[in-house]
This record gives structure tokens, C-alpha cells and sequence, in this order.
């Protein structure tokens, strides 16, 4: 219960920020009221890890930590295994060797019930975000919700999609949306459950500039919030802009090894 009244209160606060156009500072302000734990810990590490479809190995010797409340982007050419990296990340796969850890839980370790424990806390936004067409997307939004029973106050629901720029559209079905508020409705329905990670794969892939920076912003809103982010893109465009308002990393594909880039990006 204290997670969704966190994310909620916090939320909140920001809409009075977003409407006051006063968004930079003071949500630093935020940044202490947020769920500390695990300081200095990772919340995701990769050691010595390889991953291997059938068709030989795809990614390799991958050892890496992502710490509590940082931003990452993660790039690489189309095929170079982004997607697969962050479905290590959420244990959709299992490593071939090595070892992935997730809130201090190697994955290969957690039974199904831990899994899906484990997907509350890290919420996705997938590349072709999918929703179930016959329903509203506000229902669409809050199924994370009910699949597992719980409920959230039209209130709350209502500041959700204020955030995100969709109150407007509650009652809209998905297919009249458009890329960008499709996108942005994928962005509240992963965060509804406040996962402490958000992993979001090309979620600006088929957007104009002004829709990218203000998907952008929101993500980096979420990590001023103390969530952690990974954003695989290739836009290298968004990775200068996000740098110029968070100490954002950026780590690359290249020759199946994930390396961090040099600050030169
Ligand atoms: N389920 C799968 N089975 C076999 N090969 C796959 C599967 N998913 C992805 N691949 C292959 O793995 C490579 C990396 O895919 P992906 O992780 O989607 O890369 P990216 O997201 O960087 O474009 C591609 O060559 C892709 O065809
Ligand atoms: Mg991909």
C-alpha cells in the first residue's frame, strides 16, 4: 500500500509543479522523499553473462551494475541484442552463462510466484506497446492493477493521466490513438504499479521530436522520483538532450559486449 500512495502523493505534487512551470528545482526536493534502501547496492547486476538463442552468441562476458536511482541509456545498431539485454534485465530470459541479479535475487533462483514479485518492481515499456483494444484506456492502464486484485481511487487514476497528458482520453479506445499517446499510455500502465525500475525499449522509435522530448521528460521526472531507468534507443539526439538534465550513462553494444561510453556522447 505505501508504494501506491507514494507514487500517487508524489504525482501529485508534480502536477502542482507542472502547472506552476516551475518543473526543474523543485523536484529535487522529491528526490529526498523517496524510498531509499539498498544504498550504494545494485538494483540489477549482470556477471560474466552471455546469451545465446540457438544461433550462437548474441551477447557475451556482460558484467555490469545498474545502481539504485541511476539513468542509463543503452544503444546499439538494430540486432545488436537491446532487446534481449533488457529482457535479461526483467528475467523474461535467463542468462546461458553467467549470472543476473535483480534486487539481490539471482533469477535463476526465483520461483514463478518471486518472478512475478520480481515484474512488479521493474516495469517496462515495451517497443510495440500492446493493449487490449476493446477497453478504454484508462482500464487498459490500471490492468496491471487488476490482474492482481488491487484497485486505484479515480483520483488517483485521474492525476496518472494528467501526468502523463491523457486525462482527456480516459475513455478513448486504443485504436484511435496515436504513436505518442500510445506511448504515453504504456509509460502510465508500467508505472501504475511504482516499480522502483523502468526499463523502456525504443520508446521514441516512432515519434516526432516534441513527442520524444516529452516522453523524455517524463522518464526523466520517474528517475528524479529515485526511480532507476534504462532507455534503449539509437537517437543519439535524445541522449544529448537527456544529459543536458540528468546524469544520464550511456552504454553501447559492440561486438556482443555492453560497454559504458565515454562522456564524449
Ligand atoms: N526469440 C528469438 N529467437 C531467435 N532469435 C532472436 C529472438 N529474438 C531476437 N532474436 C535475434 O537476436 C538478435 C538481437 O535481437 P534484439 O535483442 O531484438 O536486438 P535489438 O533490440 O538491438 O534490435 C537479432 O538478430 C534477432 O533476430
Ligand atoms: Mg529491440
Amino acid at each position: 500500500m505505501r508504494h501506491r500512495n507514494f507514487i500517487f502523493a508524489t504525482l501529485n505534487a508534480l502536477n502542482l509543479h507542472l502547472l506552476l512551470g516551475i518543473v526543474r528545482r523543485p523536484l529535487a526536493v522529491y528526490g529526498k522523499k523517496m524510498r531509499q534502501g539498498r544504498k550504494g547496492q545494485a538494483v540489477i547486476s549482470f556477471e560474466n553473462v552471455a546469451y545465446n538463442y540457438g544461433g550462437g552468441e548474441l551477447l557475451s562476458e556482460i558484467s555490469l551494475r545498474l545502481a539504485p536511482g541511476s539513468f542509463h541509456f543503452l544503444t546499439g545498431p538494430s540486432g545488436a541484442g537491446k532487446s534481449t539485454f533488457l529482457k535479461l534485465c526483467y528475467a523474461e530470459l535467463l542468462p546461458t552463462a553467467g549470472h543476473v541479479t535483480i534486487f539481490d535475487r539471482e533469477v535463476r533462483s526465483l520461483s514463478r510466484d518471486e518472478v512475478a514479485h520480481t515484474r512488479r518492481r521493474v516495469g517496462v515499456v515495451h517497443q510495440n506497446c500492446q493493449f487490449l483494444d476493446h477497453l478504454p484506456l484508462a482500464s487498459n492502464v490500471t490492468l496491471p492493477l487488476t490482474v492482481s486484485n488491487r484497485e486505484v481511487s479515480g483520483q488517483d487514476l485521474g492525476d496518472l493521466l494528467s501526468w502523463v497528458g491523457l486525462r482527456h482520453l480516459a475513455d478513448a479506445l486504443p485504436p484511435s490513438l496515436s504513436g505518442g499517446e500510445r506511448q504515453r499510455a504504456a509509460l502510465a500502465r508500467a508505472v501504475i504499479v511504482d516499480p522502483e525500475v523502468i526499463l523502456a525499449d525504443e520508446p521514441t522509435g516512432n515519434l516526432d521530436w516534441e513527442m520524444s522530448l516529452r516522453l523524455l521528460t517524463l522518464l526523466v521526472e520517474l528517475n528524479r522520483m529515485g526511480k532507476t531507468i534504462v532507455i534503449a534507443t539509437h537517437d543519439m539526439n535524445l541522449i544529448r538532450q537527456a544529459k543536458a538534465q540528468v546524469a544520464a550513462r550511456v552504454l553501447r553494444i559492440r561486438n556482443r559486449r555492453v560497454q559504458l561510453a565515454g562522456a564524449d556522447l
